[in-house]
């Protein structure tokens, strides 16, 4: 058998000291009104652990649903696409892909698993267990941003790009379909997609799922700060900010904010400036979209992306998409596009 070393690689798209986008965001986010930053800072490994116990909390309905949904339709899914390479974004720890790649072990072919995170630490820890359990799996970590330009991803009717947890809806309608078309060019003609989404439901549903009663999510959201300080050289007190979830039926998306609880001047030592916040100002640090089955279809049509089917869990509470990249895309730069002649 070929050792687990060597069917492991973590190519580095993104510096997280110096090419990503924090100090940028940050200019433009924290000195404007109304203050906003935008998610993908969450996550660093603290981040990650958070997130990973939100999944386990009783209020979050979107991880157990997902997974039961997934369970559900993973063999039909693979028989029908067999796919040799599974690629996914925002991937996380990966524990619900495995429902996935238990369905692609069954076609007994070798595979590809391309994990693409921004943060490294969910991408080194994963790899180890899905080497071991997936003898025939190799696996390509990307460390990148998927909101930037995607060159690397492989290409054609073998790839399956799986997004699931409901990710797209943290992105904002525009930034979405952006992500979508770029993506549909990068794997090109013949690829399928797996997009989780979430689903309009309740208020206080999906209020709680946001503002559990242990808290845990206040403690993911208010970790955004300590990024700052670390990465930035800030001097945020955790304890001057408060957590707040709220869903907005208009706008159809829970917002995460953090609320100053005094006039507070912040100092971002690497920016070499300081921020203002007035008593009861927020910055808004999360949308989190829900949708409709006709807003789902409003925001994939036009993408490059073919619906070919709907999944809905119960309620629907929870759905995921299934659609492929249409003939007719433009492809640009092939060669540019191509994955590495050199992996597996
Ligand atoms: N797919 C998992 C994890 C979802 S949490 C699940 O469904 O449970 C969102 C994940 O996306 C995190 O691991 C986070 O690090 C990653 N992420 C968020 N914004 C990103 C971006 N712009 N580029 C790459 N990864 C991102
Ligand atoms: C990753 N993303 C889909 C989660 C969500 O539900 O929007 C992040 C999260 N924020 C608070 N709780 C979970």
């Amino acid at each position: 058998m070929i050792s687990p070393s060597s069917r492991f690689i973590l190519e580095r798209l993104i510096d997280p000291g110096l090419a990503d986008t924090l100090a940028d965001d940050v200019r433009r986010g924290l000195f404007s009104v109304p203050k906003r930053l935008p998610p993908k800072h969450l996550y660093d490994a603290e981040g990650s652990r958070l997130f990973e116990e939100i999944c386990t909390l009783e209020e979050y309905y979107p991880t157990r649903t997902e997974t039961a949904l997934l369970a559900r339709i993973a063999n039909e899914l693979i028989d029908t696409v067999r796919p040799a390479t599974l690629v996914e974004m925002g991937s996380g720890s990966a524990t619900k892909t495995r429902l996935l790649l238990d369905a692609m072990a069954r076609l007994e072919r070798p595979a590809t698993y391309v994990p693409v995170d921004i943060d490294e630490s969910v991408l080194a820890a994963a790899a180890p267990g899905l080497l071991e359990t997936y003898p025939l799996l190799s696996v390509r970590a990307l460390l990148a941003d998927f909101e930037r330009p995607l060159h690397q991803l492989p290409r054609g009717r073998g790839v399956l790009v799986a997004f699931l947890g409901g990710t797209i809806g943290n992105l904002e309608e525009s930034d979405a379909r952006a992500f979508l078309a770029r993506l549909a060019r990068a794997v090109g003609p013949g690829a399928s997609l797996l997009l989780g989404i979430d689903r309009v439901k309740q208020v206080q549903r999906l209020q709680a799922a946001y503002d559990d009663a242990r808290g845990v999510t206040a403690r993911f959201n208010l970790n955004l700060l300590r990024v700052l300080n670390r990465r930035l050289g800030a001097d945020f007190l955790l304890e001057d900010f408060r957590h707040r979830a709220l869903y907005d039926p208009a706008a159809q998306q829970v917002e995460m904010h953090l609320v100053a609880q005094r006039s507070l001047v912040v100092r971002l030592r690497e920016l070499d400036r300081v921020a203002r916040f007035q008593a009861g100002e927020s910055v808004r640090t999360e949308i989190s979209r829900k949708f409709t089955s006709d807003t789902a279809r409003a925001l994939i049509d036009g993408t490059g992306w073919h619906i070919e089917r709907l999944f809905d869990a119960p309620g629907p509470d929870f759905s995921l998409i299934w659609a492929s990249a249409g003939p007719g895309l433009e492809d640009r730069s092939r060669a540019d596009l191509a994955s590495p002649t050199s992996f597996p």
